[in-house]
């Protein structure tokens, strides 16, 4: 495959196969394999008018030995599971998402990125309510569809620090609301105050919690962390994404000696942070430089204003040298597909 690796954004790319699964009469079909991107839909089906919408999010990385490595797909499948109940959609058994995921990757081996370009193939599992429905009630009837495409960073920076802004004037989720979950309607309701960040110069949005806002929630499409005196922090909340990555972290800071806080994190001790972060699948690490409370006139500053902090950088040395098998994985985290 020629394509410019290196030059890859976080953008919509057509690969050669996906597959696709229906779920009929309270049972899953056939896996199906299927090369054209578009479906037809039912104009009545419930993700088009009442958000029966849930997708997921991770990747697979080429190593120097040549293997593909899936990351913790277990993890996404378990996820996927927690979105469908949340939203009452039918939940995807784990075996199959894991067979899905696995044969589109292989089906579309050619496109995961050569090591060393620091791409990446980015998969997208889909769950949506495809039979029809006029009143706001769960469908009879689901498509489970997983795509792939290479993928750069997500932030145009890449592991480079960013700047963002406390958003106060918009909620992503509500405080008993779907943030916990994987579903559209979050994205939705993210859209204006990500936009909003980005013509002010921000790479994006801190969400804080929808009750009181006196807490940090997360960061745009990703889990926010901050690191001080040896102790990896990160915000608890029932509006915030379980993250996979931050999962990952925390074992890993732990690994490297550090203690792990999950707590409520009120937006003050920004001020306390020796680093910053956020992370996500597609947001990697991003490593924050600044935060700005614009409402409240105060600006957060992290590290020498240039480079990612030593803990940050560690962290992201582990976790991709894990994910493209240049370190080893004492977790198991990753599965070789070929
Ligand atoms: N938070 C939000 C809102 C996200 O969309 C994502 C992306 O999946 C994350 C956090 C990070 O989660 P993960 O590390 O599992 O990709
Ligand atoms: C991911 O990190 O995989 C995500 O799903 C974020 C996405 C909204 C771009």
């Amino acid at each position: 495959m020629d394509l410019d690796w290196k030059s890859l954004g976080f953008n919509i790319m057509k690969t050669d196969f996906n597959v696709r699964c229906v779920h009929r009469d309270g049972k899953w079909g056939e896996l199906e394999v299927h090369s054209e991107e578009t479906f037809p839909i039912h104009i009545g089906a419930t993700c088009l008018h009442y958000g029966q919408e849930s997708f997921e999010g991770l990747k697979a990385f080429r190593g120097a030995d040549g293997h593909i490595r899936i990351f913790r797909h277990d993890e996404n499948a378990r996820r996927m599971s927690q979105s469908a109940k949340g939203i009452l959609m039918a939940e995807v058994p784990q075996k199959l998402f894991i067979e899905a995921v696995e044969k589109v990757v292989l089906l579309n081996k050619e496109y995961v990125p050569p090591y060393g370009t620091g791409a990446s193939l980015y998969i997208r599992p889909l769950l949506i309510g495809t039979g029809p429905e006029v009143g706001v009630r769960p469908s009879r009837e689901y498509t489970f569809i997983v795509f792939v495409m290479p993928v750069g960073p997500y932030f145009k920076e890449g592991f480079k620090p960013v700047d963002i802004m406390i958003c106060r004037d918009h909620d992503r989720a509500a405080p008993l609301g779907t943030g916990h979950l994987k579903v559209g309607g979050n994205y939705a309701a993210s859209m204006s105050s990500i936009l909003d960040a980005h013509q002010k110069g921000y790479a994006t949005s801190l969400y804080l919690d929808a009750r009181e806002k006196k807490y940090i929630d997360e960061c745009g499409p990703a889990n926010f962390f901050g690191i001080r005196d040896n102790t990896y922090v990160t915000p608890e909340s029932h509006s915030i994404l379980p993250s996979i990555t931050n999962k990952s972290l925390q074992k890993l800071a732990e690994s490297m000696g550090m203690k792990v806080e999950i707590r409520p994190v009120p937006v003050e001790e920004l001020a306390n942070f020796d680093e910053a972060g956020a992370c996500g699948t597609a947001a990697v690490i991003t490593p924050i430089r600044k935060v700005v409370d614009i409402e409240k006139e105060i600006t957060y500053r992290f590290g020498d204003g240039e480079n990612p902090g030593p803990v940050t950088s560690k962290l992201y040395e582990t976790l991709t040298g894990i994910q493209n098998g240049d370190r080893k994985d004492p977790f198991g985290w990753t599965k070789i597909l070929e």
